[in-house]
């Protein structure tokens, strides 16, 4: 059996003219924290949406695990393992951190997640929520509400979510962006606790100074194309990589 947790073979994905994501592959093996990077508009959060099923390629295909997502919902490649904290935070204004994470407990709930509001949440959730909290350093804030924290404990929030499902792949989309570098470097040590604690991480991000520290593979992606991967510095010395981000840099 194939150690690859997830598997992406000839993906295009087309919006109109625009063709976003344009044969892709890439793979990558349980236990993995694999950095993701490219320039503005590469197609990174394209690919990510093609995985969880918010986007439908239309060519090619995706396994998790052995397990042809392709055509599934949402909910039930969640419930195979996969799980996305997203470059948008968008927390539960409503509801203080605790009960977020609460929210997102249990596979079964992400299905209808008005009537998750109904159930009573069980002792066994809120233990679990407060565990995730502390985790990803929000134990101090477990009562407080999303719109009177700062964007960096957004971020943890949303990482809490995230793992609240239990994924087999934890993708996350630009959990940096927005931060200064000690906020973000403090989250990325967060990222590398969490895998070396058994995650695999697939992490989208920009901010490369944080990716090369922390992420050993890299994979990088340019006009909807795989440009690279490989060991984060020789992908980093790699002259195609290099002239990638330099005509980003010169077109700013
Ligand atoms: N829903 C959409 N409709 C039309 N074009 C889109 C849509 N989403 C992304 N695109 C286009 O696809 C390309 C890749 O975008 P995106 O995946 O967001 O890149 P990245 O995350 O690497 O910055 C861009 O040209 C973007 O404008
Ligand atoms: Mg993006």
């Amino acid at each position: 059996m194939s150690k690859k947790l997830l598997e992406i073979e000839n993906i295009t994905v087309r919006f109109g003219g625009v063709i976003a994501v344009n044969k892709v592959n890439f793979s990558l093996e349980k236990g993995e924290l694999v950095g993701f990077i490219g320039p503005n508009g590469a197609g990174k959060t394209t690919l990510m949406k093609t995985i969880t099923g918010m986007v439908e390629p239309q060519e090619g295909k995706i396994l998790l695990n052995g397990e042809l997502l392709n055509g599934k919902p949402i909910h039930e490649r969640i419930n195979l393992g996969l799980s996305l904290a997203q470059q948008i935070v968008s927390p539960l204004n409503s509801f203080n951190c605790i009960d977020n994470v609460v929210l997102a407990c249990g596979k079964n709930k992400t299905k209808n997640l008005f009537k998750s509001l109904f159930i009573n949440e069980t002792a066994e959730e809120e233990k679990k929520a407060k565990e995730l909290l502390e985790i990803v350093g929000l134990g101090e804030v477990l009562n407080e509400y999303p719109e009177t924290l700062p964007l960096g404990y957004l971020k943890r929030l949303e990482v809490a979510r995230a793992l609240a499902l239990d994924p087999l792949l934890l993708l996350l989309d630009e959990p940096l962006a927005g931060l200064n570098q000690k906020e973000a470097s403090s989250l990325g040590d967060l990222i590398v606790k969490l895998n070396e604690k058994g995650q695999t991480i697939l992490l989208i991000e920009h901010n490369l100074k944080e990716v090369i520290r922390i992420c050993k593979k890299i994979y990088v992606q340019d006009n909807g194309r795989s440009l690279a991967y490989g060991d984060a510095l020789d992908v980093m010395k790699n002259e195609d990589v290099k002239r990638a981000y330099l005509g980003t840099n010169k077109n700013a």
